[in-house]
């Protein structure tokens, strides 16, 4: 049996061996994830990436449990992290700790990303000295996309102060990493040597301890979301149109169902299709 990871294992890999993570929201995705990755996140980029939302803001707390029930099935050795949804937790720590527990208690997650730093630091130190786990994610942040006006490179005008110290309140509040989302390398690089606990960049750098990407993403489930940070390693979407219209055009030829598909005896006159 090989042990599972934890939220200080992970933690203890600051400036160490790059933390690799990746999202998943399915149980064999999940599999694929926990055979190679560190962390697998049940992002609430599923909104976008699976049920064709807008934006995260629509994801809701029983949608992220139910994806995060299927991720678990999946998970034998990466540590599990469940992201909070838009509206779960950023009215109290009382309300965000009532919707995180219930996040680990139904999915068995070990942990849960929030997103905010200095706003959300009397929320994280809250949590974590509760029991839950926390891992912190600022820069951009998507769920404030309409605070923001777009999904804009952070961190490059006066607003670089702003985004450190966020970083520096997660981590002083107990987080045991940090996301930092779509910030220049500058930034990236003077907060991964600031704070003592890992840095997971996306759009970050590799100057952070850590790196995720959403894995439709990096394995081109979609032809059209293109961003400059994600490296394209495999190209699913176009194989799976070339497959579907392959098989839509066999149905109407009737070249698909063959011989070797069927049950029970095929008439020789019927084989070909002329039936
Ligand atoms: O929702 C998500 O997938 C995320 C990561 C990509 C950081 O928050
Ligand atoms: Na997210």
């Amino acid at each position: 049996d090989v042990k599972i990871l934890t939220p200080p294992d992970i933690a203890e890999r600051k400036g160490g061996a790059p933390i690799a993570c990746l999202t998943a929201y399915t149980t064999p995705m999940a599999r694929l994830v926990d055979r190679h990755c560190d962390v697998v996140l049940v992002g609430d980029s599923v909104g976008m990436v699976l049920h064709g939302l807008p934006s995260t803001l629509g994801v809701t707390l029983d949608m992220m449990i139910m994806h995060g029930k299927a991720v678990r099935r999946g998970v034998e050795r990466a540590l599990m992290v469940v992201d909070m949804p838009f509206g779960s937790y950023e009215e109290s720590p009382e309300q965000a700790f009532r919707n995180a527990a219930r996040l680990m208690a139904e999915t068995g997650c070990a942990a849960v990303k929030l997103e905010g730093g200095e706003t959300m630091a009397g929320t994280i130190r809250f949590l974590t000295g509760r029991g839950i786990p926390v891992m912190a994610h600022v820069g951009l942040t998507p769920q404030s996309v309409n605070v923001f006006g777009g999904y804009k490179v952070q961190g490059r005008g006066g607003d670089a102060d702003r985004i450190l110290r966020d970083a520096v309140a997660a981590t002083e509040a107990g987080a045991f990493s940090v996301v930092l989302e779509k910030i220049a390398e500058p930034l990236a690089r003077a907060i991964t040597g600031k704070i003592a606990v890992p840095t997971i960049g996306i759009g970050a750098s590799a100057a952070c301890d850590g790196q995720i990407l959403v894995v439709d993403d990096m394995l081109g489930q979609f032809s059209e979301f293109r961003p400059k940070f994600v490296k394209r390693y495999a190209e699913l979407g176009n194989e799976a149109d070339a497959a579907i219209a392959a098989y839509a055009e066999e149905v109407r030829e009737r070249r698909f169902p063959g011989p070797e598909h069927v049950f029970g005896d095929v008439p020789k006159t019927v084989r070909r299709g002329t039936a």
